[in-house]
């Protein structure tokens, strides 16, 4: 059953502007699951809608907790729907469409944008070359646009065959890859704007859409973990989850502050990403030698096929000291796409 647990903790007051009616909401398939919260697709009753004048795409993805669940994954539930709400719309993150508190004793829901085409992390992975991608039927054949759009179906797994690096597959090619970072630069430039620090921005944590034009868009998800709207830095309290150390800038690590520059490092590290189709950063590195690694100022290297303009652009990202590294409009600036020809 889907509606197994309650909130037995908080007890919201209505908040008429947000609160949607529950019965709305078909339960379609899991999305995906945390450590105390899951995501699920559900399909939205558009007759019952339309009756009480809301408006709701045909299909949306709901946040809730778990069966199991803590006190503190509640507050936190709570406080991820505060800065949501907050934080206003825009194109490049995952928008807040509603919520369900109500009645109390009920499971809690936010009602998130769905993006159909998963994370970020599985996209560009789902899109690697691969010696039998050709033929593979998971995937559609090559199209003579090299744009994007091979979509896969609903439910789709990225085959375990799939090997780790490679550079061009056909459906990502540069000038997209440019295209994703600048989206992302462009929902960070925002967020920034509203005094939210991320904290942990990583492919994993973007999600791929399709906008009213059709195209793909990055949506970032997951910043409602963020913190303290009104100081620009945020000292983290370790609580026991695991610290994403390997996006992590040498100052969050080892001071645990975090900023909007601490952002930058971290979209410097996706962007590194995106360039290898989701290559694990530092992969061979364990914990310790990871430290090591950064606090002598070593970095990532130039991924296969990356012009240096681009690594450039990283490496901007990684400076050691925070007020050297660009802000997100100048990385939104600078990832403009550029042509095929090698630099
Ligand atoms: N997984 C987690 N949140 C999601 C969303 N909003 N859309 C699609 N998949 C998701």
């Amino acid at each position: 059953s889907i509606d197994d647990h309650e909130t037995d903790y908080i007890f919201p007051t209505a908040d008429p502007q947000w609160e949607l009616n529950r019965d709305y909401l078909q339960w379609v398939r899991g999305l995906g699951e945390g450590e105390f919260g899951k995501v699920k697709l559900a399909s939205v009753d558009q007759n019952l809608c339309a009756r009480e004048r809301r408006i709701l795409p045909r299909r949306v993805a709901v946040k809730m907790l778990k069966t199991q669940h803590t006190d503190t994954a509640v507050v936190e539930l709570v406080k991820e729907m505060e800065i949501m709400k907050y934080a206003g719309n825009h194109p490049n993150i995952v928008n807040l469409l509603g919520v369900c508190t109500q009645p109390h004793g009920k499971p809690f829901y936010l009602i998130l944008e769905y993006a159909e085409y998963g994370s970020l992390k599985e996209f560009l992975q789902a899109h690697r070359p691969s010696p039998i991608s050709p033929t593979s039927p998971l995937l559609d054949p090559p199209v003579a646009s090299p744009s994007l759009m091979n979509t896969f179906p609903e439910g789709y797994e990225i085959p375990l065959s799939m090997k780790d690096g490679g550079f061009i597959s056909w459906g990502i090619d540069l000038n997209l890859m440019l295209e994703m970072g600048r989206d992302i630069a462009c929902g960070m430039a925002f967020l920034t704007s509203k005094n939210i620090v991320h904290r942990d921005l990583a492919a994993r944590n973007i999600l791929v859409a399709k906008s009213e034009d059709q195209k793909l868009i990055m949506k970032i998800a997951d910043f409602g973990l963020a913190r303290d709207l009104t100081s620009k830095l945020y000292y983290r309290k370790i609580t026991g989850g695991k610290v994403p150390i390997k996006w992590m800038a040498p100052e969050a690590i080892f001071e645990r502050v975090h900023s909007s520059a601490s952002d930058v490092w971290s979209f410097g590290v996706v962007l590194w990403e995106i360039l290898t189709l989701a290559k694990s950063p530092h992969k061979e590195l364990d914990y310790d030698q990871f430290l090591h690694f950064i606090a002598a100022g070593n970095r990532l290297s130039q991924p296969f096929n990356c012009p240096d303009s681009v690594y450039k652009i990283m490496l901007q990202c990684w400076k050691e000291d925070p007020k050297f590294r660009p802000s997100f409009n100048d990385l939104y600036k600078d990832l403009i796409p550029i042509s095929h020809t090698k630099d």
